[in-house]
């Protein structure tokens, strides 16, 4: 009898709480108010995410769902077995769990800031995947990405995994600088690759409506982001006061998230203060829109060799497949 297999796990981001605190303070005191979206997801805001993914104006989640599952065989076809399938972002570990029968990886490196999320879902992923090597690292692989060798082994493929539209949040310069680094970290071994997840542009009323939905659950994340703010620098900001702002710059063609001042009012902290007017706006996430030809534009500048991309019918968001080589 061989030993079951127990996935490892490695810690290396370690949050600088001083550093934390004067980014979200620079942010708050600059002449327009603005808050990086990490701070979106505390606790609460983490299963506020969750929620929205299961709102009927949230279509992204379960039209890349409905992508995966219709374009799996072709994805199988083009994507090489036996790989590292390395997660970025992983939180649960749900969407790479649900397409290990399709991609067959013989090792799944679960990758998200703290390890601590990862934990408990990869202990009962390795229970189901018994003969699958599993690793989580905790990383911010926001600034650039950095694999440990020794969780990556050098001789065989890699698949990156970055579902979700998650690059949406990046600027297009920022995206490409991190694309640049995807693909770097997809490794010398022919057939690794890039297998992304994007929101299309689409029409405006139905991308604000995913952004501001019915139930108010859109409203809630991005306000949470004042309670989180208040438990970190000691804010006293008033919920009540602020109002939720989501619509779509077409001249950027991305969705803006703000928050504003429902009137004047002054918000005070140990060692300072920021009056806002009414009216005035806190600027909390942007989530920009590709359209496909840009969108493999960008992969083909970031060094990928060659992409194919899957589309939903409504052409509301792509899947990518990128060969690094
Ligand atoms: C997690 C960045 C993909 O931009 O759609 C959802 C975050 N913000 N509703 C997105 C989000 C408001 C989401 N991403």
């Amino acid at each position: 009898m061989s030993v079951p297999k127990q996935p490892t796990f490695h810690q290396l981001f370690t949050t600088d709480h001083d550093a934390v605190r004067a980014e979200l303070l620079a942010g708050l005191t600059s002449p327009v108010a603005h808050t990086s979206p990490k701070f979106l997801y505390d606790a609460l805001g983490s299963r506020l995410f969750e929620a929205i993914t299961e709102l009927p104006e949230y279509y992204p989640t379960r039209t890349e769902a409905a992508i995966f599952e219709r374009d799996g065989a072709a994805l199988a076809g083009v994507v090489p077995a036996g790989a590292t399938l390395v997660d970025l972002g992983a939180g649960n570990c749900h969407k790479a769990a649900s397409l290990f029968g399709t991609l067959q990886p013989s090792r799944y490196v679960a990758v998200d800031i703290s390890v601590d999320f990862l934990r408990s879902a990869l202990l009962l992923l390795q229970r189901q995947h018994p003969a699958m090597d599993m690793v989580g690292l905790g990383l911010d692989f926001s600034a650039g990405l950095a694999l440990p060798t020794d969780v990556v082994p050098a001789d065989s493929p890699r698949v990156l995994f970055y579902p979700g539209s998650s690059i949406g949040n990046f600027t297009p310069d920022q995206a490409l600088a991190f694309l640049r680094s995807v693909h770097t970290a997809c490794g010398p071994v022919a057939g690794s690759g890039l297998l992304i997840g994007v929101d299309l542009v689409k029409d405006t009323a139905e991308l604000e409506a995913a952004y501001d939905d019915a139930l108010g659950v859109t409203a809630a994340f991005n306000l949470n982001l004042l309670l989180h703010t208040n438990r970190t620098v000691g804010t006293d900001f008033n919920v009540r006061e602020w109002l939720h702002v989501a619509l779509f710059n077409a001249a950027e063609s991305r969705i803006e998230m703000h928050l504003q001042a429902r009137h004047t009012l002054t918000v005070r902290w140990p060692g300072g203060q920021r009056t806002f007017t009414g009216g005035e706006r806190i600027h909390t996430e942007n989530s920009y829109k590709w359209t496909l030809p840009r969108f493999q534009a960008l992969l083909a500048d970031a060094g990928f060799a060659a992409s194919q991309a899957w589309t939903d019918e409504g052409q509301r968001f792509a899947v990518c497949w990128a060969r690094a080589l």
